[in-house]
């Protein structure tokens, strides 16, 4: 049985779902996204998406479709309907349909689309067993900060991560590491997390601000700045975060094995943390 997913105002089957040719979505990746964790059939963090959103929308000069009470609606009738308990819901807005034309159009209405996407998130295997990354040169544009649907070169990076038997890809910029194709990227080195100061270098991460938020609150040291690729594979332990994976171990960087190859303490202690914190809190 197929999802029922959310088309500009409508609630449709999705083998229904429409969306124009023009749109400059597909023909610009001229739109905006965002995913949003579900654990108990509950959203994790919703307003922090909403707020990144309203940035996201507000960079491209774009309007939003709607307001955040009616996404948080829209959001909870899909799990409803969809009888979701844990994974994910991803929303996307573009500019919406017009002739084609590089400047914006003056009329074009938005374009909301949601759809959800069931996956086990608590338990996951990679969580069990730490991944495995590689470094790739960031050759993205210098926007990351907005949380566009252009993904192409994220999309490639996993893929050279795969081919070289990785997890997933470290993107690497004058030398230092921005983040992961699709997560923030964390090193520990003597009981200090280090992650790159937010910027326009890399996606302001909303597990990323609970996180480090949690750490802090548990009395770790957090220091925020860049580090290299050199300073990661030597570094006691290494993570991740994201929507998608929460705090996600990462054991091996370029090849070179951290620690005794195990998941770190940081990380596991971290990951709990925000399981259990984000679960009291979500909505
Ligand atoms: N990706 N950096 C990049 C480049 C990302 O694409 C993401 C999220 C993050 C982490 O942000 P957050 O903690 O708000 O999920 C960092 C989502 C999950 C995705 O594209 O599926």
């Amino acid at each position: 049985m197929g999802r029922i997913v959310y088309v500009n105002g409508e609630y449709v089957p999705e083998d229904e779902a429409k969306i124009s040719i023009f749109d400059r979505g597909f023909l610009f990746a001229d739109g905006v996204y965002e995913v949003t964790s579900v654990i108990d059939g509950k959203l994790l963090d919703f307003a922090g998406h909403a707020k990144r959103l309203a940035r996201s929308l507000a960079e491209l000069e774009m309007e939003s479709p709607a307001s955040e009470e009616e996404l948080l609606a829209i959001h909870r009738e899909l799990l409803v309907r969809n009888d979701l308990t844990e994974g994910m819901v991803y929303l996307q807005i573009t500019r919406g349909a017009a002739d084609r034309d590089f400047a914006y159009p003056e009329d074009a209405t938005p374009t909301l689309v949601l759809f959800t996407q069931a996956r086990a998130l608590v338990e996951s295997p990679v969580a069990a067993r730490g991944m495995k990354v590689i470094g790739i040169e960031d050759i993205r544009w210098g926007r990351r900060d907005i949380k566009t649907v252009q993904l192409l070169y994220p999309s490639m990076g996993k893929m050279m991560a795969k081919k070289a038997g990785a997890d997933d890809a470290w993107m690497v910029e004058d030398g230092h590491v921005t983040e992961g194709t699709s997560n923030n990227a964390y090193i520990v080195k003597g009981n200090k997390i280090i992650t790159r100061h937010l910027g326009t270098e890399i996606l302001h991460g909303i597990t990323r601000a609970a996180v480090l938020r949690f750490a802090r609150e548990a009395q770790m040291q957090v220091e925020e700045r860049a580090f290299t690729m050199d300073e990661a594979k030597e570094a006691d332990e290494a993570f991740i975060t994201s929507a998608s994976t929460f705090v996600m171990p990462v054991v091996e960087i370029d090849g070179a094995v951290l620690g005794d190859g195990a998941p770190g303490q940081v990380a596991r202690r971290l990951r709990e943390i925000y399981i259990d914190e984000s679960r009291k809190a979500a909505v």
